[in-house]
């Protein structure tokens, strides 16, 4: 299958996740059954729809969205040409769309989507202009397309796994056995979590040994420990034998994890230690920044999973920085995917910022701690993970 998502904007200006849009391409054409098909789809503005609109279809104005079917010969404007059969191209308008959201209450997402579905059945052969009945007709498949995308997204959310380090943090601020981060674990299993992150830090500031021992035999669902590549702690690792390790860079000064795993730049480090993980068949994620670089070291490294570091996501003012932080996230989720490394993301998630993140449907999992740790100290550990996980749950019924 090959679907060319192409955006003639630039994408920090649209605020438009190329790669939600490719992957709900992916999924229409699937339940089409023209998965064997190659789609082009064009987002453009205003001004160029409106020549599109003036060239093919002589009309003088923009309009939300025109179909091409495929192959064109050349003539019409094709993303795609080759071997695969060619279903066509679409071209979306952003600048109606966005208006449309408006108008009709939905995000530009949705809006988005439900202008690729409108295109998409018009590929299929069906045109609302011919006659009442085939409007209908369109109208019905249209609904029914969406419908079956809404299914899809709500049949697979990504998993949870909640980072209890902040609870062994309090408990090291006195010095005494409470709040056990143990025990905190047992109640994120009971609300929903689907898997328990700590980090054993080399001066271990929160998290100590004898946690992670006893999670280890305590952890119903998956105990994820999060490392240094240190030979003390690889030791450590080796001998409880975690469900996976995540590997991170780290600093003695620093409050949390700063920045993404350097892989490139400590490529046999890091190779040594997924070798010996791997020979203890224990499955390695690296925390990485959103830089392709990085991702495409981690899959040469041998890598399981990359971890995309959310922070500076999370930390952008909202608009058009955190816009842009988030479509890079997307886009590396989407490549690394694509390499076949399996993908989760984290650092600095919360109440607001989680949603957005969750919706990628390339990510399997998020690592989230402080956010839900802090709502806590509110509302209680069952309800501040039950709350989280209700917004990962919601994320794919259409994205804002
Ligand atoms: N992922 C990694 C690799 C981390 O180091 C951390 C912080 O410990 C997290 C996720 C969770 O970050 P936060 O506590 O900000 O949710």
């Amino acid at each position: 299958m090959v679907v060319q998502l192409i955006s003639r904007l630039p994408l920090s200006r649209s605020g438009v996740s190329v790669a939600l849009l490719r992957s709900r391409a992916r999924q229409l054409l699937r339940l089409c059954d023209r998965a064997d098909h190659a789609l082009g789809v064009v987002l453009v503005d205003d001004a160029e729809m409106r020549n599109f609109n003036r060239d093919y279809r002589h009309r003088d104005s923009p309009t939300n969205v025109l179909a091409f079917p495929g192959p064109s010969g050349g003539e019409l404007p094709a993303v795609i040409s080759g071997e695969t059969p060619q279903l066509g191209d679409i071209i979306i308008s952003i600048d109606t769309a966005r208006r449309e959201a408006v108008e009709q209450g939905q995000s530009l997402h949705e809006r988005l989507t439900v202008l690729m579905i409108h295109g998409l059945v018009h590929l299929l052969g069906l045109d609302h202009e011919r006659s009442e009945r085939e409007a209908l007709l369109m109208e019905a498949r249209e609904k029914e397309l969406r419908q079956q995308l809404q299914e899809n997204r709500r049949g697979k959310m990504a998993h949870l796994a909640v980072n209890v380090d902040h609870v062994a943090t309090v408990r090291e601020a006195r010095g005494i056995a409470e709040p056990d981060p143990v025990q905190a674990a047992g109640i994120c299993e009971l609300a929903g979590a689907a898997g328990i992150v700590v980090h054993l830090r080399e001066d271990r500031r929160h998290i100590q040994d004898r946690d992670v021992q006893l999670l280890r035999q305590t952890v119903k669902t998956r105990l994820n420990l999060e490392m240094a590549t240190a030979p003390e702690i690889i030791d450590i690792a080796l001998a409880v034998r975690p469900n996976m390790v995540t590997l991170v860079p780290e600093k003695r000064q620093e409050l949390s994890t700063e920045g993404g795993l350097d892989v490139i730049g400590n490529r046999r480090k890091v190779e040594e230690t997924i070798q010996r993980m791997t020979d203890a068949s224990i499955p390695v994620s690296l925390f990485v920044d959103p830089d392709m670089d990085q991702i495409d070291a981690s899959r040469d490294a041998g890598a399981t999973f990359v971890e995309i570091h959310t922070g500076r996501y999370c930390e952008a003012p909202p608009g058009e920085e955190r816009d842009r932080e988030f479509t890079s996230i997307a886009q590396c989720a989407e490549h690394a995917f694509e390499q076949g490394l399996r993908v989760n993301a984290g650092h600095g998630l919360d109440y607001r910022t989680t949603r957005r993140i969750a919706a990628l449907d390339t990510i399997e999992e998020l690592s989230i701690g402080h956010a839900i740790i802090s709502r806590a100290v509110y509302v209680g550990l069952e309800r501040a993970v039950r709350e989280m996980l209700d917004i990962i749950r919601h994320s794919r019924d259409f994205p804002g």
